[in-house]
């Protein structure tokens, strides 16, 4: 008898300033992904990947990474492409700069190709907006590589979902996040046999 292998998610944290809102919200998703049932059963797993631990170097690969067919010349490169390759879906935790998407996550992004696709993508976002216009831009970037985003989102305020500098989600933020993350793992296990 074959046991099924359970479906991975991998919350990628994309901010690295030192001091960055990003890591409570990270963390926030791990903590409520964890009462789940999904995860409660072992049907799904939760990963978090902090972007900044990966230390990548601003795209300094000779080959285009789509063309690259994984074999990436620096190590960083290659122990991120794993760890993305090893993942089913990601939900990206994703601040928003200048009205689009945080640059360090754009790296992470770019310097990597095939390990993105035919997976399924949530976005939570944060900004004085809610971080929407990094979540549309998102939406763009992440088509390219395959990388299915699904329709709905979280999209947190710096006025509503922060006290201060202190994380605190709204009540209906919890009802939100379990949304997307069930549709994450939905989408991202229809594409199984794309991924196959
Ligand atoms: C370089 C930079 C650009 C920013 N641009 C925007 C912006 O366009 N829209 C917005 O709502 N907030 C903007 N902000 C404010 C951020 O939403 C806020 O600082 C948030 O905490 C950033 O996420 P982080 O703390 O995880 O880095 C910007 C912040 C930085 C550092």
């Amino acid at each position: 008898m074959t046991t099924a292998q359970p479906t991975k998610i991998g919350i990628i944290l994309g901010s690295t300033r030192p001091g960055r809102r990003g890591e409570a919200v990270a963390h926030w998703i791990v903590e409520q992904s964890a009462g789940y049932p999904s995860v409660v059963d072992g049907s799904v797993t939760v990963e978090l990947l902090d972007v900044a631990a990966f230390d990548l170097s601003l795209l300094s690969e000779p080959t285009i990474p789509g063309a690259a067919n994984r074999k990436y010349e620096n190590p960083a490169t290659r122990t991120w492409g794993a760890a993305i390759d090893a993942l089913d879906g990601f939900i990206f935790v994703t601040p928003e700069y200048n009205h689009s998407v945080p640059a360090a996550l754009k790296n992470a992004f770019d310097v990597i190709y095939p390990e993105w696709g035919h997976k399924a993508l949530g976005l939570v976002s944060y900004g004085a907006d809610g971080g929407v216009r990094a979540v549309e831009h998102w939406r763009a970037i992440a088509a390219n590589a395959h990388l299915m985003a699904v329709r709905g989102q979280v999209s947190l305020g710096l006025f509503t979902d922060w006290d201060g500098d202190t994380f605190t989600p709204s009540e209906r933020r919890d009802g939100e996040l379990r949304s997307l993350f069930d549709h994450v793992v939905s989408v991202t296990n229809a594409l199984a046999p794309l991924r196959a």
